[in-house]
């Protein structure tokens, strides 16, 4: 089941969201934790970072696997999501290095999506957190005729290669692949929390709640496949959604 969320703002939202997870390691340290990357979670993994701090949660056996990275560039590269990761969380927390699960951007992509798969083929993630694009992305999966289940590479889209030059020094620089797991390892996850806030996010999550389909060119309409999936938005974007509470 589907269900909304609206917080008041951005911090209240990463706030519950920091809550949920950390329930879910409460209940279960073992838990597998899918995660992502990108703006929106900043904050929510500086909350689990301060947690751990004051030892309200416990990362010690708590293990992780992430959506995506780029083809390309090794996990020292500081735009790749492994450093990301890294810089916003895994650095900061007692999280195991040998129970963090990552594509590796510098290894030979058809290998690291056999691997991602024989890896979630054995592990069932107990809480996947998500970000979405502006078109209703989720990881790297991008809007699209069909939807593709396992982990799999991505040519990225030139609008996605022009909006990432600012972070490169060189437009050559700029990855051109990318890796992703696929629309059935999202759904196989016990648990999916999406979170999205800002006005830029409205149409995307406008068009998730509009109707019932499932649909390849809103690749996070497939939240509607998992048996408890949440969205997390603030008043901001519910009200430009016409979602407001
Ligand atoms: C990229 C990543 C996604 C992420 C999305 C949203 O496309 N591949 O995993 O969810 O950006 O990023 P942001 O949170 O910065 O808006």
């Amino acid at each position: 089941m589907l269900e909304l969320i609206v917080a008041q703002n951005a911090a209240q939202g990463s706030r519950m969201v920091a809550d949920m997870l950390e329930e879910t390691l409460t209940n279960n340290p073992r838990a597998l934790l899918g995660l992502a990357t990108g703006g929106t979670v900043v904050d929510l993994y500086a909350l689990l970072c301060q947690d751990y701090a004051a030892g309200r949660v416990d990362f010690g056996q708590a293990r992780t696997v992430n959506v995506d990275e780029y083809v390309g560039l090794p996990a020292s590269h500081d735009q790749s999501f492994a450093w990301f990761m890294r810089q916003h969380l895994f650095a900061k927390t007692n999280i195991a290095q040998e129970n963090v699960y990552l594509f590796n951007g510098a290894e030979d992509p058809q290998q690291e999506i056999a691997r991602m798969a024989d890896f979630l083929g054995a592990h069932t993630i107990d809480i996947l957190l998500l970000g979405v694009g502006t078109n209703g992305h989720i990881g790297f999966n991008e809007p699209d005729r069909t939807f593709i289940g396992p982990p799999h590479i991505v040519e990225l889209a030139e609008e996605t290669i022009q909006a990432n030059m600012r972070f490169f020094q060189r437009r050559e620089d700029v990855p051109r692949r990318a890796l992703t797991l696929g629309i059935g390892d999202v759904v196989k996850a016990k648990k999916v929390i999406l979170m999205a806030f800002g006005p830029q996010k409205a149409e995307a999550i406008a068009r998730l709640f509009g109707d019932d389909l499932i649909d390849p060119q809103l690749p996070c309409s497939v939240l509607k496949l998992v048996p408890e999936a949440y969205v997390v938005v603030d008043q901001a974007l519910a009200a430009a959604a016409g979602l407001a509470q």
